[in-house]
């Protein structure tokens, strides 16, 4: 059985008084996951030493929420893999849909980042997603097709061991409304067909495709039942203790 990986995107949010707050609020309320089930926060750069340090030893695993594709250097205000390794990161999102529209990262970009990543031991959980015009035009799965070609392109069978798909449909995230289950599923299935179309049906067996979009507690349990839905990139709800460890219960 593939294993599920719920993760909470914690945004630009929470100082460090915030972050040692909700640490400690998740770590007093979120039991142990199941067995095969693994529960990654990604706070804010600035957050991500002291989360470090609070969640040594415990069930949780740390992300970051992006990373630069350049090793160091003269790039202000970037923070590169050896940093992010350094505070003790395993997990870093990229190519969040935040970060096309607000800071136009492209495919060819995410893919670059994604390379790095996987060459110095970072999980990438690698994001894609349609807009809602792109929906309402029906043509959601050649969008998604085309972003997958772009931010796998390059990496290895190896690579695709250590990756994360999530399918964030840009219309559902943050909005409240959460793509239904059937929709996510059906492009869930798209995703792993063109993934072992570009490598075999064993890689793409073993993928792990989260979904992403106002995802909550009262549509977790539905979402993650579906055959191809292999865990959740939480937003909003990953910010309150109660929320997340109910999402984090979801999981069968
Ligand atoms: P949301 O965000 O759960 O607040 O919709 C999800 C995400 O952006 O990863």
């Amino acid at each position: 059985m593939r294993k599920k990986v719920i993760a909470g995107n914690w945004k630009m949010n929470k100082d460090l008084v915030e972050t040692v707050e909700l640490i400690n609020g998740l770590k007093s309320v979120v039991a142990d996951p199941k067995p095969g089930v693994s529960v990654v926060v990604c706070p804010p750069f600035t957050s991500l030493a002291v989360a470090a340090n609070l969640l040594k030893d415990s069930v949780f695993k740390l992300g970051a929420q992006n990373m630069s594709e350049h090793d160091e250097g003269a790039y202000t205000g970037e923070v590169s893999w050896k940093m992010l390794k350094s505070v003790g990161c395993e997990y870093v999102v990229l190519g969040h849909s935040e970060r096309r529209q607000y800071f136009s990262e492209t495919n060819e970009l995410i893919n670059q980042k994604a390379k790095k990543a996987v060459a110095n031991g970072l999980i990438p959980i690698l994001c894609v997603g349609e807009t809602l015009e792109e929906r309402e035009k029906g043509i959601t799965e050649q969008v998604i097709s085309a972003q997958i070609r772009g931010v796998l392109s390059g990496l290895l069978s190896s690579d695709m061991e250590r990756v994360i798909m999530a399918y964030e449909p840009v219309w559902a995230i943050g909005t409240g409304r959460n793509a239904t289950p059937v929709q996510a599923q059906q492009v869930h299935q798209h995703i792993r067909k063109l993934v072992a179309q570009l490598y075999s049906w064993s890689l793409a067996e073993g993928l792990v495709i989260q979904y992403g979009g106002s995802v909550k507690p009262d549509n977790a349990s539905d979402l993650l039942a579906q055959n191809d839905i292999d865990g959740a990139l939480v937003g909003g709800a990953c910010l309150k203790p109660d929320s997340f460890a109910q999402i984090i219960g979801s999981v069968r």
